[in-house]
């Protein structure tokens, strides 16, 4: 928490009390009832007469600090030896809480090496508390759980295993050198790997391809989903996989899975055949990929079914969705206007597939319009209107207002979908109008008058002192709890 905000944080609940008043409240807060902070206490929406400081708040209820215990909420009298378990007490000589359960604990246990597995008491020094249960320590260096077996990990190793789909753990006890696991086995990792769920000798540079070892250098490990994995012996330093067989990435080209000639090296791949880049680009047509002739040496791209240079044309679409290749005027122009090379860094707006004049027009939806006609204006992105006679509140996406068009007059502002005289003494609260009195404000759509009431949070409730304020049923005034509580919304406000 920064300074300013731990400062904010005091004076807000310390110094003036934390009231909440006109529009923009917090929302998800919700108050029940009003209180004077000066005689009264809140609790968690509750109101409780008298400030005492020996009586406390516990959840919505009050408690006497001197005889009672406050146990989650629950108001509970005090006796010695005894601690709270969830809502109740319970007795720390003869049992133990585990998860807010009250457990017993049987005679002669002691209490120093007791602990909680899964809502029962445990013996630490006999028992391990395991994923599935608790199970008694075969051996007291039983440190660790395998399954619902106790074992050392520097004595022993927990293998899984799949035996009949079914997933099995096993406890094996090194032998040797062995101490790594590999299906339910174990081996000897200087010397051997496990490939898949095979234990094999160590080859060469120690890969895998399947369950099998080899040697990179001299082979390839090529996987198809259809053939598995496969060993095939290299030819030279360039080959690699095409499905399961190699090909010279240098001479060959690997495409959709064949191996294609390649030899000047020029080609690419597209679709399932080649392609000689300097002769063709490679287009998506009607779903397919296929090889273009270039019109030009310079093309690199694709219009449609043609090809293109990016440097001196641009590809636009027409009004029948079709692409069309546009020659630029300058090198600026990387963009279309309807069917016409466009600069949009240049003097002109692109207005409804025209290009208008940014200076002297401005465009609307799709519609130009003149800055010079002062008869019309743009309200939303197509309603036009008179300014003279009309007045346009732009709406709000957001909450689905439409922009709309009013008729307009002195003093005339928007509120949501209506309208409103501003300087008659109406007001907009969240989208409704009102007719508001000096005293009256917004509690969000609502107004009220302030002399007589408080805005908590979305309800209006009457005053009962001059120092009221909202008791609200997530926060209670005093201590740790009502401090640590508002920082959240604290902290929501000032985002
Ligand atoms: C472990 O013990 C628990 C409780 O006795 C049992 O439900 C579970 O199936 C056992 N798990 C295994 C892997 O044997
Ligand atoms: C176990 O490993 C050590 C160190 O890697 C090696 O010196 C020793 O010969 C190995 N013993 C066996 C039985 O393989
Ligand atoms: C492998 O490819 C590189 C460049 O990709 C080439 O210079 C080299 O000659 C090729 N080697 C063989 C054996 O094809
Ligand atoms: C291709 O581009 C080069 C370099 O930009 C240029 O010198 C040449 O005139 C262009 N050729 C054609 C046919 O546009
Ligand atoms: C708004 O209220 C003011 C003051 O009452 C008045 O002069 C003005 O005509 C009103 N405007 C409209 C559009 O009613
Ligand atoms: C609030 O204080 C004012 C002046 O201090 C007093 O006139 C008024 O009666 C008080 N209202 C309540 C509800 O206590």
């Amino acid at each position: 928490m920064s300074l300013t905000l731990a400062l904010l944080l005091s004076s807000l609940v310390v110094s003036e009390g934390f009231r909440y008043k006109g529009a923009g409240t917090v929302p998800q807060l919700v108050a029940t009832a009003v209180y004077n902070s000066d005689s009264e206490r809140c609790c968690k929406g509750t109101v409780h007469p008298g400030v005492n400081s020996i009586k406390e708040c516990c959840g919505a209820n009050v408690h006497d600090k001197s005889t009672q215990e406050c146990c989650d909420g629950q108001v509970v009298e005090a006796k010695l030896g005894h601690l709270c378990c969830g809502k109740a007490l319970y007795d720390t000589k003869t049992s133990i809480c585990c998860r807010n359960k009250i457990v017993n604990v049987e005679k002669g246990l002691d209490f120093e090496h007791l602990s909680c597995c899964r809502g029962s008491a445990y013996d630490t020094t006999k028992q391990l508390c395991c994923p599935q249960a608790t199970i008694d320590k075969k051996h007291e260096d039983h440190t660790h759980c395998c399954g619902n077996h106790t074992y050392n990990p520097k004595k022993s190793s927990c293998c899984s295993s799949n035996v009949n789909n079914v997933h099995v753990l096993t406890v094996l006890p090194f032998e040797g050198n062995k101490t790594t696991c590999c299906e339910g086995k174990l081996y000897d990792r200087g010397s051997e790997m496990c490939c898949l769920t095979k234990i094999v000798k160590y080859e060469g540079t120690g890969a895998c391809c399947g369950d099998a070892s080899y040697d990179t250098k001299s082979h390839l490990c090529c996987f198809a989903p259809s053939h598995g994995f496969k060993l095939v012996a290299k030819s030279g330093a360039n080959d690699s996989c095409c499905l399961d067989k190699t090909y010279n990435t240098h001479t060959q080209a690997c495409c959709n899975e064949k191996v294609i000639e390649n030899a000047n090296g020029r080609g690419q791949c597209c679709g399932t055949t080649l392609v000689d880049t300097e002769k063709q680009v490679c287009c998506l047509a009607a779903g397919s990929l296929k090889g273009v002739d270039k019109k030009t040496v310079n093309d690199s791209g694709c219009c449609g079914e043609v090809s293109l240079d990016f440097k001196k044309q641009v590809c636009c679409r027409n009004k029948d969705q079709k692409d069309v290749v546009v020659e630029k005027g300058t090198p600026k122009e990387r963009m279309c206007c309807g069917v016409e090379a466009f600069d949009p860094s240049g003097g002109k707006l692109c207005c409804g597939g025209k290009k208008i004049d940014r200076i002297t027009h401005y465009c609307c939806g799709s519609k130009e319009v003149a800055y010079a006609n002062v008869d019309v204006a743009c309200c939303g992105s197509e309603l036009l209107f008179n300014p003279k006679k009309d007045a346009c509140c732009s709406g709000d996406v957001l909450k689905g207002v439409k922009p709309r068009v009013f008729a307009a007059g002195a003093g005339s502002m928007c509120c949501g979908e209506a309208i409103f005289n501003g300087s008659s003494g109406e007001q907009c609260c969240d989208g409704k109008v009102y007719k508001m009195d000096p005293n009256e404000v917004c509690c969000r759509d609502k107004k009220y008058d302030q002399t007589k009431f408080v805005c908590c949070g979305r309800d209006v409730l009457p005053i009962t002192a001059n120092r009221s304020q909202c008791c609200f049923t997530t926060i209670t005034d005093e201590g740790k709890d009502c401090k640590k509580k508002m920082l959240n919304y604290v902290l929501k406000r000032l985002e």
